[in-house]
């Protein structure tokens, strides 16, 4: 896939300024007898074309963030600013156009549609959008030999292994060249070899140039990312630079020797 996408993206609306802004972002969930707190008070910015990991221990408030990031799900109090735009007063319909073109969801179990071929799968959000036939068709062919996978188009999800199944999801959330990438523990099903050849892809996509989100319990998987933001209890607890990349611990290594 040519990079055209997000740089068109980023030139079009290249106001500068955060992609997306969180301003005392509170989301409480009712379960009746119950009211959990999934974020408490989060404010945030994550700047137009970042490599960001999210990290935390399970119930720490990761998924709530991304499904809200992600247009999903709406915060209780407070305020997404998408691109400039105050999610809150958006209706669901204005939600699910946004998503379609902005936002590309990657989830830890691919949540590909069964019975349906890799490029019909991966033609889908196009045809939500609206693209013409032979153009989703042209695209889906392009974004699946891009991920590695121009010789398995006709192939159904249940004919892939895992580490293909995620890579068809991911041309699949390329479709529409959003300029922001979300995934949700993208790597959770993988084995290592697989992981790594996953992160390497979204590294790529941030490279160029677009905001690139993933969650991991992994701090090897994290380490792909340039920035690690760590929560517990629905708080951000730290916000780091990473400067562990795996590029550069093997040049180290390399280095010593
Ligand atoms: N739909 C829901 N209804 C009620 N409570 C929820 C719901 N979704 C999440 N929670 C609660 O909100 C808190 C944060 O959950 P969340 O799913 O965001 O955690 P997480 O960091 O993604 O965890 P994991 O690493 O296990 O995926 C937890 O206490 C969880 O039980
Ligand atoms: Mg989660």
């Amino acid at each position: 896939m040519a990079a055209s996408g997000h740089e068109l993206e980023k030139r079009a609306d290249g106001k500068g300024g955060p992609l997306l802004r969180l301003e005392n972002l509170v989301k409480i969930y009712d379960t009746g007898a119950l009211k959990v707190m999934g974020l408490h008070k989060l404010s945030l910015e994550i700047n137009r074309g970042e490599f960001v990991a999210i990290m935390g221990h399970s119930g720490s408030g990761k998924s709530t963030l991304m499904n809200i990031l992600g247009c999903l799900d709406r915060p209780t109090l407070g305020h997404y600013y998408l691109d400039g735009q105050d999610t809150a007063g958006l209706t669901s319909d204005e939600l699910s156009d946004i998503r379609n073109r902005k936002i590309g969801f990657v989830f830890q179990s691919f949540n590909l549609i069964s019975r349906t071929s890799a490029l019909k799968n991966v033609e889908l959000p196009m045809t939500y959008a609206r693209v013409p036939k032979a153009r989703r068709r042209a695209r889906a062919q392009e974004l699946l030999t891009r991920v590695g996978l121009g010789a398995r188009m006709d192939h159904m999800p249940n004919e892939m292994s895992g580490g293909q199944r995620q890579r068809v999801a991911i041309a699949r959330a390329l479709a529409n060249q959003p300029p922001l990438i979300l995934a949700d523990e993208p790597t959770g099903n993988l084995d290592t070899a697989s992981s790594i050849e996953i992160m390497e892809l979204f590294r790529q996509l941030h490279e160029e140039g677009a905001t690139v989100v993933v969650v991991t319990h992994e701090e090897d998987i994290a380490a792909f990312a340039d920035r690690i933001l760590r929560f517990g209890d629905g708080k951000l607890l730290s916000d780091e630079i990473n400067r562990n990349h795996p590029w550069t611990r093997k040049k180290e290594e390399a280095d010593a020797d």
